[in-house]
């Protein structure tokens, strides 16, 4: 099922409302995405769950940094010269390459279908590399020259190491602590590629923990440690997550030390977040590109030096994706007439589940969905709620197992009697009976 489940993810990703491609009514935009009803949900819930972890604590602070920040930042941080991917292209069809991604790219042309490119590299059909800068570029204010130029962040992180002086002295940290952000980042990647995983525009869920030098290592195990955590926490499975170090000649410009977190993904085991030991590295470059002191002032051992940084950088939107697949499953359920059908489920944790609720109406008459409507209004004060009255409730059913609704409430005659309602569970499928006014305690109950 494997190989095919990430065709079937993207079609039902479409067809329930999650994700739809950028701009698709003019042929689409190349690694850009847009979230629809469920999916716009879907994303605030990982994105709140992350904060409420990261945040919810005594050293960690938020912040929301602009996305347009002064040119030098980049200078500072390396991306000018750094931030770039080696790229060749086929003399013969044109198409463009990340040279080491090589291995696993197809050929870019339909003469040569199913042919991997590396065949092509292998027969000289290839340009030298030639190294391409990622960010973006625009213009700020009327004149276009280079004088105004500007970037759209590559990543998060620099809205928080340019802040560090503000947050810290506003809020009176004291070291170890950290400071947190979500926002959009941008990529002008060279190959976009396997939906949500490798787009141009994306979400990046950061946070920069200051420590004393020396107290980065021991740091860097805690970081690793509660960021896995975090992922089972939301129901993914200890097997479908690894750890992988990068390799010493493999390490981005700034980090001493860095591990991914993989999720294995049905295309393969791929990178959801990074935790890197970025030492002194942004804080001394800024230092020395703004003039502006940086560092810090140990009271108890009156000593002053530049904080140490580890990292946590999660892909809110690739995160998404992980757990779309990760939640995506196929089994059987029952009929009406006693057979069995089968059905796609999308198992999501109840606190990430776009919808938390449905509750159906058994028929429309007779008062029930008044009833329905009525309970319909109460939850959807504290959750989203759909309500749904139309065809069999067996159909209803099968359409929120594909939205991951955890919990259907059905409204029936014995409401009438004695307000009970049926609360049906979307992975086991069972079905209990109770009173109308205890249904929302019943689900907060599972949300916190
Ligand atoms: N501040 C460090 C940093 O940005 P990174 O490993 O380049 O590190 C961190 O990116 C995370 O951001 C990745 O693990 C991934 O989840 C997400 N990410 C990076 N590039 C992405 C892209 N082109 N599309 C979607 N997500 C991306």
């Amino acid at each position: 099922m494997k190989n095919d489940s990430m065709e079937k993810i993207v079609s039902l990703a479409k067809r329930r409302g999650f994700v739809f491609q950028s701009s698709e009514i003019y042929g689409g935009l190349n690694g850009c995405w847009d979230y629809g009803p469920l999916g716009v949900e879907l994303l605030n819930n990982v994105k709140q769950a992350w904060w409420r972890t990261m945040t919810y604590r005594e050293d960690i602070e938020g912040l929301d940094a602009s996305i347009l920040m002064h040119p030098k930042v980049w200078e500072a941080s390396g991306h000018i010269e750094n931030f770039t991917d080696p790229m060749i292209d086929c003399k013969e069809c044109k198409a463009r390459f990340r040279a080491d991604q090589i291995e696993e790219s197809d050929c870019g042309s339909r003469a040569y279908k199913g042919r991997k490119a590396s065949k092509c590299f292998a027969e000289g059909k290839f340009t030298e590399a030639r190294k391409f800068n990622l960010m973006f570029k625009t213009f700020i204010g009327a004149i276009e020259s280079e004088d105004s130029v500007i970037y759209l962040r590559p990543e998060t992180a620099q809205g928080i190491f340019v802040n560090y002086n503000n947050v810290r002295e506003s809020t009176r940290q004291k070291l170890p602590f950290g400071i947190a952000q979500i926002g959009k980042a941008f990529r002008n990647e060279i190959n976009t590629k396997n939906f949500l995983f490798r787009t141009r525009e994306f979400e990046q869920m950061e946070m920069q923990y200051f420590v004393k030098p020396g107290d980065d290592e021991k740091w860097y195990e805690y970081w690793k440690e509660q960021r896995l955590n975090w992922y089972q926490s939301l129901g993914m499975k200890k097997e479908s997550l690894n750890f992988v170090p990068h390799p010493a000649d493999k390490l981005a410009h700034y980090a001493k030390a860095a591990v991914d977190i993989e999720f294995d993904f049905p295309f393969g085991w791929g990178e959801i977040e990074g935790i890197h030991n970025r030492s002194d590295f942004d804080l001394s470059q800024h230092t020395k590109f703004s003039g502006k002191k940086l560092d810090y002032f140990d009271e108890q051992t009156k000593e002053r030096f530049i904080p140490f940084v580890i990292e946590t950088s999660a892909g809110a939107s690739r995160g998404l994706m992980a757990f779309l697949c990760n939640a995506f499953d196929e089994d059987e359920a029952p009929t009406a007439d006693g057979k069995s059908e089968k059905r796609t489920v999308l198992r999501f944790h109840p606190k990430l589940a776009p919808l938390k609720c449905a509750v159906f109406p058994l028929v429309n008459k007779d008062g029930l969905q008044d009833v329905a409507k009525k309970i319909t209004d109460d939850l959807q004060s504290s959750f989203k709620v759909f309500y749904d009255e139309s065809g069999a409730v067996g159909r209803r059913y099968r359409r929120q197992d594909e939205c991951g609704t955890p919990y259907c409430v059905t409204v029936d005659y014995d409401t009438l009697k004695d307000n009970t309602v049926t609360i049906r569970d979307r992975d086991s499928m069972k079905q209990e009976r109770i009173n109308k006014d205890n249904v929302k305690q019943y689900i907060l109950g599972k949300l916190f």
